[in-house]
């Protein structure tokens, strides 16, 4: 007793009760936070499950609107849109269609959910013959050349509906370069939401499967980040500030804690987290394994990016994420 009345400092004492707990919480998160990252494809009345990623499906326009309703009593605010062609060809033109597949989910979206805020990832892979994140020039992607596309595609998105455009490609100076067609074409108010810090990651896997976007030769090292590397992103997080960017991620989210926080702290701008394929998965088939309780991981995981400084979080849990909100499960 008595050498129990020296120990004044208890940090349990603030932990003995949830109303407690929940009063000196550091991290509260909110649905408006949150991203849903959806895939639309070609053809008709088509919901397909990608086989790589469980409960997440490919659907067609005339098909998007049941889940878009969905999200939005979810109260999920905003979606990514992601399309996968029919065709596609060397310098990926299906990116900057007129009636491309993800300009033709745009209008729809924007017809039947006209409260959603649309996002559009702007890149090339699902485009292109060779899978490659922009045109070649032999075995390498031309970055220069490639810039122009990508400021095309991001105008014929924006045109199309996207409220926000979002470059996933790592091009250098393509923040620059579609914040110069947006200007030009009037679109001055469009945000642009970079993928500033983008590693080359194996947690893409499943995402590759599903926009059916794996390089056919090589891998994306050349212009995708090295994870070994943090002084790195923070020069690629200060050029996209320099270029123009309204928001700057960090992809993926959950190895990468450390620079989340770190772009937070060094720059002004908003931060997004972007979870990825990989990481929803992994979450998926362990717990179906019954190895993890799913819920609570995906409640862990998503704390952990905004307790590093996430404002924006992109994530395939998006609506089941938003429900353990609302239920004061989580946040
Ligand atoms: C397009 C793009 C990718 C992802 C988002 N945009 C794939 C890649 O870079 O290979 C990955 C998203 C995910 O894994 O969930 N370049």
């Amino acid at each position: 007793m008595e050498k129990n009345l020296e120990l004044v400092r208890r940090p349990r004492r603030l932990r003995g009760n949830s109303v407690l707990r929940k009063m000196v919480r550091e991290t509260r998160m909110d649905r408006s936070s949150l991203v849903y990252p959806m895939f639309v494809t070609e053809g008709t009345n088509i919901k397909e499950e990608i086989s790589s990623m469980m409960g997440q499906y490919r659907y067609s326009v005339d098909r998007m609107e049941e889940k878009l309703t969905e999200l939005c009593d979810a109260g999920v605010t905003s979606v990514m849109l992601f399309g996968i062609p029919d065709q596609k060809d060397e310098v990926g033109s299906g990116a900057y269609a007129q009636d491309g597949i993800v300009q033709k989910a745009f209008r729809r979206a924007k017809e039947v959910c006209p409260e959603l805020y649309l996002i559009g990832d702007v890149c090339m892979c699902e485009y292109t013959s060779h899978g490659h994140c922009g045109v070649l020039h032999g075995q390498e992607v031309d970055n220069d050349k490639t810039l122009e596309l990508l400021a095309k595609t991001a105008l014929s998105q924006v045109q199309a509906g996207a409220d926000m455009v979002a470059p996933s490609d790592m091009m250098d100076g393509r923040v620059a370069a579609i914040r110069r067609m947006l200007d030009q074409k009037g679109y001055i108010q469009v945000p642009i939401m970079s993928y500033s810090v983008k590693f080359a990651s194996s947690f893409y896997g499943p995402f590759r499967d599903a926009a059916d976007s794996a390089p056919a030769f090589g891998d994306r090292k050349s212009y995708q980040m090295d994870y070994h590397n943090r002084r790195e992103a923070l020069k690629e997080a200060a050029l996209d500030v320099e270029e123009g960017a309204d928001i700057l991620m960090v992809k993926p989210a959950m190895a990468y804690g450390d620079l989340i926080r770190e772009v937070k702290d060094r720059t002004n701008l908003p931060v997004a987290a972007y979870s990825v394929s990989g990481e929803y998965s992994m979450v998926k088939t362990t717990a179906k394994a019954g190895f993890i309780d799913e819920t609570s991981v995906m409640c862990e995981m998503a704390a952990s990016a905004f307790r590093a400084g996430t404002d924006i979080y992109i994530t395939y849990f998006a609506q089941e994420l938003a429900k353990c909100i609302e239920e004061g499960r989580i946040g």
